[in-house]
């Protein structure tokens, strides 16, 4: 018999193999004339990455007995727009970083507009992967497109990375780091967990939504906290993008407070704490070894 950590894994590994079945299915047309931008799309959409935002669409909706069919767009829709936010965050405006997912970031491979549009297309195109998702409801579509658009916008995730740069030139207090990373990542991820309940029928004002919503906020964090650790400990080869690049910038990160120790400790309270937000829930041991995943990530 498996353990649960292995069916974790299981579960982690089939998700993002549909969904990267799924996402191939969406660039089937190119065009001959401007054929660059699509390649461009796809060199960073399927090229890697851990798929963690999709796996949460995905559980929550499943946890809450949806039909995986209807979240599986949203999960496409929120990783278009995190893999934007990743072209668009190696740019040597932004973080000038030369590698992610593996490979050369994007404006190595392509050139900076090419990549400045590949993010702009990306992002656009997860908005009408939502629009014309055949088997959900039009309601849900528009209550999905608002949520995301809410997320993924100036008061959410654009609203952290302007924060991040801010941090660049400036110390932020660490409340205000705290607001940082509950703006930089944890809004999609939030964002994520509340569009799989959504496709379940269970609205963001719900029992059920706000307990997941809080698991998402605290895992978000989490997650952030560990990749400033991870920046500082990890090799390149392992996380797969640049090392040491906050430190290189002067960023105000996790680690501009604490230790790596202490660092790894907040993630840890934060974490059972996101653990604690859904234990009342049934069918929610994925999402408590998936919390855990993340905190023990090595990438
Ligand atoms: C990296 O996200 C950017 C952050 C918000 C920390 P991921 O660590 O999820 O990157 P991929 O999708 O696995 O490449
Ligand atoms: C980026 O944070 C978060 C985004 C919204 C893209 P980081 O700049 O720390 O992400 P990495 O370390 O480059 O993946
Ligand atoms: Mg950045
Ligand atoms: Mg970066
Ligand atoms: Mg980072």
């Amino acid at each position: 018999m498996k353990n649960a950590y292995e069916n974790l894994l299981s579960a982690i590994k089939s998700n993002a193999d549909a969904v990267e079945r799924e996402l191939e299915g969406y660039f089937k047309d190119s065009d001959e004339d401007y054929g660059i931008i699509f390649d461009a799309e796809r060199y960073s959409l399927l090229g890697g990455g851990k798929r963690v935002r999709p796996f949460i669409v995905n559980e929550c909706c499943r946890l809450l007995g949806g039909d995986i069919k209807q979240s599986m767009p949203l999960a496409c829709a929120v990783e278009m727009i995190h893999t934007y936010s990743l072209i668009h965050d190696d740019l040597p405006c932004m973080d000038d970083d030369d590698l992610r997912r593996g490979k050369p970031s994007n404006h190595k491979n392509f050139g900076y507009a090419t990549a400045l549009l590949a993010g702009d297309a990306l992002l656009t195109r997860a908005f009408l992967v939502i629009a014309e998702a055949n088997d959900l409801p039009k309601d849900v579509k528009a209550d999905a497109v608002a949520q995301l658009a809410r997320a993924a916008g100036d008061k959410g995730m654009i609203g952290g990375q302007v924060m991040d740069l801010i941090g660049e030139k400036q110390s932020l207090e660490f409340d205000t780091l705290i607001k940082l990373h509950t703006h930089k990542t944890a809004a999609l991820i939030e964002c994520s967990a509340l569009l799989g309940a959504l496709a379940a029928g269970y609205e963001q004002g719900s029992k059920e939504a706000r307990a997941l919503s809080e698991y998402a906020v605290k895992i978000g964090i989490a997650f952030q906290v560990i990749d400033d650790v991870l920046d500082m400990t990890a090799s390149e080869a392992e996380l797969g993008k640049t090392v040491g690049s906050d430190a290189g910038k002067n960023k105000t990160t996790f680690l501009t407070y604490y230790s790596i120790d202490e660092a790894r400790k907040y993630a840890e309270k934060l974490t059972a704490e996101a653990i604690s937000a859904v234990s009342d829930m049934d069918n929610s041991e994925l999402l408590t070894d998936f919390a855990c995943y993340l905190l023990n990530r090595e990438k």
